[in-house]
């Protein structure tokens, strides 16, 4: 088996539920994965949660149960997430499984014995609520501490250092040296520009068991626990290494062991995240895995954050957009097709219910399904559902459309790709506005011409559900449904022009998107 096309999205807080944010991150994610597999690549998807630190546990106090209790409910709720948008996940981890205890303690272990962490002592100031150490940098010009750290207190403790700063430069190197790997090309010019004017300091990787005991403890020093980045980062590997692969377990050292199922991941090949938390992955997490000898990520791809109105997505102000909410209302593949048509990987997004309105009825209802509908329709009442002759008029055109999309897909350009393949979409309505078929239909010396026409409008339809299906899977297998074709329009190569056969009888049409101009109510 060769290496497997790894990808991955970040894994989430179990401290609340996932909003449009999180939702928008796995679907752009899936999309990616889908469309790896239909050009034929093994792929392994992998999404999931990030249960330990003080926020997870505080929330579970909050509510009076066990913080493993809490994040057990929370973890059905996102599982069910997961499902709900159709993800193509291989695998969901949870970083309180044992699988990724073992893990984290093996990589710890190793970067202990290698010398790459070590022990010291630190007197200074902390916020409770934020969970951070501060300096006098950290306070107003009057010498006060800003209302948003909460009670600050002094603070005199050991902890364990990971020896980060010894990265710097090769870091910055290895940026400069791989366009590639931090993509957008803005993000990349933030790391750079943090790292050119920024010393790096040595990474706490620990806080005491007492203050903190929602955590992994450190194999060499249980009375600390893992903090939150080491244990985080590490799920990418716990996964491979636990299935074997040689290129993780290489740095696990000799002590870690587990059965090899013979599967390659290793290295990712794409960690999709958000803007946020970018330093942390392209600079934290390939410091953390040169020091422990394993080859780092091929690329990160950092997306935006969305809005709504305006406004920040917000639990207290009630700011936020329940993608369990527009899916019952709207569907799961318009929701799936907004999020990616309407943002790019990169900027940030607002959402809007009536941009979502719109796009539903101009680009799903109108655009796509009057389509399939229109051609449905044409072929069932003037011949009585049977495929005609093989046409080549659109061929062009769709074959244009199709590489520009995969020339795209394979670029992350995922709402570029979309708009490659609505000019299919438009070019396709446009030819019955220009060929008249209905007119045709009425002369029968025009037999053979309508007969064309047809052929082009039921094919056009048929390569785009196979472009359409890593976007919206469901929708494009209700394509290929209504076509009467077997099978699932989920490999790529289905797409060549001409595959529907003369003679071939379809279905009858039912809309994809039904119209909903008279719904009064819009996606909350
Ligand atoms: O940061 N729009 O978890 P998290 C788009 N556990 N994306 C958003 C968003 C928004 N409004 N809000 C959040 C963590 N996200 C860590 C990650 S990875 C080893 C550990 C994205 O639940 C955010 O950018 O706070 C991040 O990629 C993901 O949701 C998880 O955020
Ligand atoms: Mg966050």
């Amino acid at each position: 088996m060769g290496k497997r096309f790894y990808v991955t999205t970040a894994i989430y807080y179990t401290n609340g539920a996932a909003h449009l944010g999180h939702a928008y991150e796995m679907v752009v994610t899936d999309v990616i994965a889908r469309a790896r597999r239909s050009f034929g690549e093994e792929v392994f998807f992998l999404t999931g949660l990030d249960e330990h630190g003080l926020k997870v546990q505080q929330a579970a106090a909050a509510e009076g149960k066990t913080p493993q209790a809490y994040c057990d409910e929370l973890a059905t709720q996102w599982r069910d997430l997961a499902r709900l948008l159709g993800l193509s996940n291989d695998d969901f981890i949870r970083t309180t499984e044992p699988r990724h205890r073992s893990v984290v303690e093996a990589i710890l272990t190793r970067l202990h014995a290698t010398g790459e962490i070590y022990k010291a002592g630190y007197e200074g100031w902390y916020s409770v609520r934020e969970e951070t150490f501060l300096t006098d940098k950290d306070r107003n010009p009057d010498g006060s501490w800003d209302a948003k750290w909460g009670q600050v207190i002094p603070l005199v403790e050991e902890n364990w250092y990971f020896r980060m700063a010894r990265h710097q430069d090769w870091i910055i190197r290895y940026l400069e040296e791989h366009p590639e790997f931090v993509q957008p090309e803005s993000r990349r010019n933030e790391v750079l520009g943090f790292l050119r004017s920024e010393k790096l300091e040595d990474l706490c990787i620990s806080r005491p068991a007492a203050r903190l005991g929602w955590g992994i403890p450190l194999p060499f020093a249980p009375e600390w626990v893992t903090y939150v980045w080491f244990d985080a980062l590490t799920n990418y590997l716990t996964v491979p290494a636990s299935l074997g692969d040689p290129a993780a377990t290489a740095a696990l050292g000799p002590e870690y062991v587990a059965p090899d199922t013979g599967i390659s991941l290793w290295p990712p090949d794409l960690h999709v995240i958000g803007k946020d938390i970018v330093k942390f992955h392209a600079v934290y997490w390939p410091a953390m895995l040169q020091a422990a000898g394993a080859a780092l990520p091929r690329q990160v791809l950092a997306h935006g954050w969305w809005q709504k109105d305006g406004q920040k997505l917000s639990k207290t102000t009630g700011n936020l957009v329940d993608p369990v909410v527009v899916i019952s209302e709207w569907g799961l593949d318009a929701f799936r097709y907004y999020l990616v048509r309407e943002l790019a990987i990169g900027p940030d997004g607002n959402w809007t219910d009536e941009s979502f309105r719109s796009r539903y009825n101009a680009e799903l209802a109108n655009g796509l399904g009057n389509l399939l509908n229109r051609a449905l329709n044409m072929l069932n009442k003037y011949r009585e559902g049977v495929v005609p002759a093989v046409s080549q008029e659109l061929a062009g055109d769709a074959e244009q459309a199709r590489a520009e999309t995969e020339r795209l897909l394979r670029a992350n350009d995922l709402q570029g790709a979309l708009g490659s393949i609505w000019s299919l979409v438009n070019r396709a309505n446009l030819y019955v506005e220009q060929t008249q078929p209905f007119k045709l239909a009425k002369d029968p010396a025009q037999a053979s011409r309508l007969d064309e026409v047809l052929y082009n409008l039921v094919e056009a339809c048929r390569v785009l559900a196979v472009m359409l299906a890593p976007f919206i899977p469901h929708t494009a297998a209700r394509i290929y449904a209504q076509l009467r074709l077997e099978g699932t329009p989920d490999r790529w190569s289905l797409g060549t022009w001409g595959g529907l056969t003369p003679g071939h009888r379809v279905g009858t049409p039912e809309p994809l998107f039904p119209r909903k101009d008279l719904v009064p109510k819009p996606p909350r």
